[in-house]
């Protein structure tokens, strides 16, 4: 099938491009790009398994020798330990400025090797091919990147844009279950944030969407990267209209965190934050239309809970929201649904939030 090339409206710094089965596609397109006839290829152990032997022989075809970079699967890799690893390979290899480096996986791959090409000899071409939902549509898009302290999740980081994004949604039906899902939470974001009928397209058509659809799959990931990209358009380095797109992050952070990132994995807190966020607004009396309902459908259908675990000590998630708090001395800002596709900024001063939280939490 042939690849499709994304147009914004707006100036672009990468291209991006979306289609299935485009591997011929893509490594023409990074070849256009007048790039060295040598790259490096970052990956994980699983990822490897399904999806670097025909990126290989294509590179191969077309004369082109690959370094490849295998790191092991998981969040708790994306640090600095496994940057210095690629560095290292990559030096080894004697890979320089012109050689492109490729990320082949989901999120963490695509944030580690980001980070890696935006400071290795000062900036390698880099090119991100994303392997799961959410990297499709969040992880890849906007040009950040981050790595782990022990201290905290994404505290080093930098802004560095792809010079090629290439979206080959036929990946997707290798990945879990529960991985889709929490992809699938961001595009429900997207369309709650800023487009009815893209969050009623989804609603409609979600057991296509469990079954990867392909043809579904694209157009999906098409509408999610056209709205994250309307949205960072103007705020490249995330100073203000950005923030919209925290809808659900900002209730949930404090969810995920008190559960040390191990009893609710990112999405499910999402979920649960777009939930006390329809809460929030409709006991503030803001709320025109309350999509509650088909939100909890959207999340059952999917296996993702609608309810706050019992367990989750409040101690804790109030102690977490006012670290949160902190960095906001002025108030705290929460991104509150006004109704389906609309979003508005409301500011809870700082000796108010613990009970303005709190009383969002009886989802
Ligand atoms: N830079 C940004 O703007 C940004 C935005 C959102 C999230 N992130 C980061 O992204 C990361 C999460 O990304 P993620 O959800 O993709 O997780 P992930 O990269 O850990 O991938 C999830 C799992 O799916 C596996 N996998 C990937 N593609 C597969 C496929 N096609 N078939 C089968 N298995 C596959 C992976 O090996 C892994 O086990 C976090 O570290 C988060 O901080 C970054
Ligand atoms: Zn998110």
């Amino acid at each position: 099938m042939e690849a499709q090339k994304l147009v914004f409206n707006r100036t672009n710094t990468n291209e991006i491009i979306l289609g299935n089965d485009i591997v011929k596609e893509i490594i023409a397109r990074i070849l256009r790009t007048r790039v060295a006839k040598r790259c490096a290829i970052v990956t994980n152990d699983t990822v490897s398994k399904w999806y670097l032997q025909p990126l290989l022989a294509e590179l191969r075809s077309r004369g082109v020798t690959a370094c490849e970079i295998i790191i092991e699967d998981g969040e708790k890799y994306k640090n600095f330990e496994t940057a210095n690893f690629i560095m290292a390979k990559l030096c080894e290899a004697g890979i320089d400025r012109d050689c492109p480096l490729i990320a082949l996986g989901g999120g963490v791959v695509c944030d580690l090797t980001g980070f890696v090409a935006s400071i290795y000899k000062r900036g390698l071409p880099l090119v991100l091919l994303p392997t799961t939902l959410l990297a499709m549509v969040d992880a890849s898009i906007g040009g950040k990147n981050g790595l782990n302290l022990e201290q905290g999740k994404n505290l080093v980081g930098t802004f560095y844009q792809p010079i090629l994004t290439a979206i080959d949604v036929s990946v997707l039906r290798t990945l879990p279950l529960s991985q889709l899902s929490y992809g699938l939470v961001e595009t429900v974001k997207h369309g709650a944030i800023a487009d009815s009928a893209y969050y009623r397209f989804i609603l409609k058509n979600l057991s296509d969407i469990r079954s990867r659809q392909l043809n579904l799959m694209q157009r999906l990931v098409r509408r999610s990267i056209h709205i994250k990209k309307t949205y960072i358009a103007d705020d490249e380095l995330d100073q203000g209209a950005r923030a919209h797109l925290n809808l659900g992050h900002t209730f949930g952070h404090p969810l995920e965190a008190a559960g040390n990132y191990v009893r609710l994995h990112h999405g499910e807190a999402v979920g649960l934050g777009m939930l006390m966020a329809l809460k929030a607004s409709s006991s503030l009396g803001t709320l025109e239309e309350d999509y509650t309902e088909s939100l909890q459908s959207i999340l059952t259908e999917f296996g993702l809970p609608i309810k706050i675990p019992s367990e989750l000590d409040k101690k804790e998630i109030l102690h977490t929201l006012s670290q949160d708090k902190k960095k906001n001395q002025d108030g705290y800002k929460f991104i509150l649904p006004a109704g389906l596709g609309k979003t508005f900024i409301h500011k809870v001063g700082p000796d108010k939030i613990s009970d303005f939280f709190l009383a969002a939490m009886n989802i």
